[in-house]
């Protein structure tokens, strides 16, 4: 059933669970009240952060949650995705924060979804060392002590996909290594520590347990085998090294041999079942095989050598991080999803998916969520299972390597006043979630 933009966007199934998405370091501030992080050594030198910027400040979130929470109650919207910062639960008072935060949400009607990783690890831990996941499993314990009355749906992980290969493969985020195929530990110890936290978790008494991978299709090229080649190679690295260990209890394609440990008994942790299983989703990828001379991906010069190289996708409009819009490439990778993996893919939910869009008139983001909405509907009439679908992000904040240049709120911040200003994109959502009941 073929749909344009002037049809309502199609009904969801009851009870599905609608949300607006962020993370601590990208909007909290407060640098004062938290240890450091990995990503604040980084942002401390020189020339790591495109603007120069630091998230000290951020969206001042931790003074202002009451405002933010309030914005979040004011869309409708059933849930609100945020993270726990490790390094401020390190610091003395730091749960008490979150404690109000998930306090305040729960008197605003918002059911809390708290991930427990995403991205700032203390500046004094290490995903390159196996302990790190242990203590990972301490943290989450004493997490869920304190806050687990309340919180109902967790996340263990944010894309440890990305984590790997920008901040310890490629050197573009924090904490800057450039390992390129040695970095392969710090996905293996990650995913052992998803395994952990999901344990700890449920010895916590929890319920409902998912991580938040980030996933896209993997269009080749061409169709000439040298293409293919290197499409599948890639798809292996970004999309199936993540999902399969957790959904299958596998590594894909021998990679098990290039990791540390006793892989097979830390499969069978990393396997522990999760009860939904979260998609990141913001574009496909084209990949043909090596070229010469400097490649680009996501705004980095790749160093040479890789087996793969990432091409534009032509003819397609783009966000104002150059990243394509192919609201169909969300529909493919689901359905994608649900051929590879059958019954055992759990529930999926949408963890993240949204655009960078400058000015607070902002229909080119209506229009990016209003036709990935439509795609999601696609997915579930073909049969996928999905639960729920979250926005990145409630407002604008701190893009990483990025700074402050790349927009994805439904609400603008402006970072010289702190001021919210809620977008069109916002009141559309609104009005979206009011429609669907
Ligand atoms: C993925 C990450 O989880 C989030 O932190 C980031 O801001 C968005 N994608 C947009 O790049």
């Amino acid at each position: 059933m073929a749909t344009d933009a002037s049809d309502p966007i199609p009904r969801f199934p009851d009870g599905f669970l609608w949300g607006v998405s962020t993370s601590a370091h990208q909007i909290e501030g407060a640098a004062d009240r938290r240890e450091a992080s990995v990503w604040d050594v980084f942002t401390a030198e020189p020339g790591r952060v495109k603007d120069g910027s630091t998230a000290a400040v951020a969206c001042d979130h931790y003074h202002r949650y009451r405002e933010d929470v309030a914005l979040i109650a004011g869309l409708g919207v059933d849930a609100y995705r945020f993270s726990i910062s490790w390094p401020r639960v390190n610091s003395h008072g730091g749960l008490d924060f979150y404690d109000r935060l998930v306090d305040e949400l729960c008197a605003a009607g918002v059911r809390p979804v708290p991930t427990l990783f995403h991205w700032d690890l203390p500046a004094t831990l290490d995903w390159l060392r196996r302990d790190t996941a242990a203590r990972f499993a301490d943290h989450v314990a004493v997490v869920a002590e304190r806050l687990g009355d309340r919180v109902a749906k967790w996340i263990t992980l944010n894309e440890p996909a990305e984590h790997t290969l920008f901040g310890h493969a490629l050197g573009a985020h924090a904490p800057g290594r450039q390992l390129l195929f040695d970095a392969l530990p710090v996905a293996h110890h990650q995913l052992l520590a998803h395994g952990l936290a999901v344990r700890a978790l449920r010895a916590a008494g929890a319920r409902d347990i998912g991580i938040a991978n980030s996933h896209g299709p993997t269009w080749p090229a061409s169709g000439e085998p040298a293409d293919r080649e290197a499409a599948d190679f890639y798809d292996l690295l970004l999309n199936r090294l993540f999902a399969e260990p957790v959904i299958l209890g596998r590594y894909p394609d021998g990679m098990d041999e290039l990791m540390p440990g006793d892989v097979a008994a830390d499969l069978a942790v990393i396997a522990e079942p999760v009860d939904w299983y979260g998609v990141n989703y913001y574009a496909p990828a084209r990949v043909g095989a090596p070229v010469g001379g400097d490649t680009e991906y996501g705004g980095l010069t790749l160093p040479p050598g890789l087996p793969f190289s990432v091409r534009d996708i032509e003819g397609r409009p783009v966000t104002d991080f150059g990243w394509p819009v192919v609201p169909e490439g969300l529909t493919e990778l689901l359905c994608g999803f649900r051929e590879r993996y059958g019954d055992r893919l759990p529930p999926v939910v949408i963890t993240e998916n949204g655009c960078s869009y400058a000015g607070t008139d902002d229909h080119d983001r209506i229009a990016y969520l209003d036709a990935h909405l439509r795609a999601l509907h696609a997915a579930l009439r073909a049969g996928v299972d999905v639960r729920g679908y979250f926005v990145w992000s409630l407002m604008d904040n701190f893009e990483w390597a990025e700074g402050y240049a790349r927009r994805f709120g439904l609400v603008h911040v402006d970072f010289a006043t702190l001021e919210r200003t809620p977008k069109a994109s916002y009141h559309w959502f609104r009005e979206v979630l009011r429609s669907q009941g």
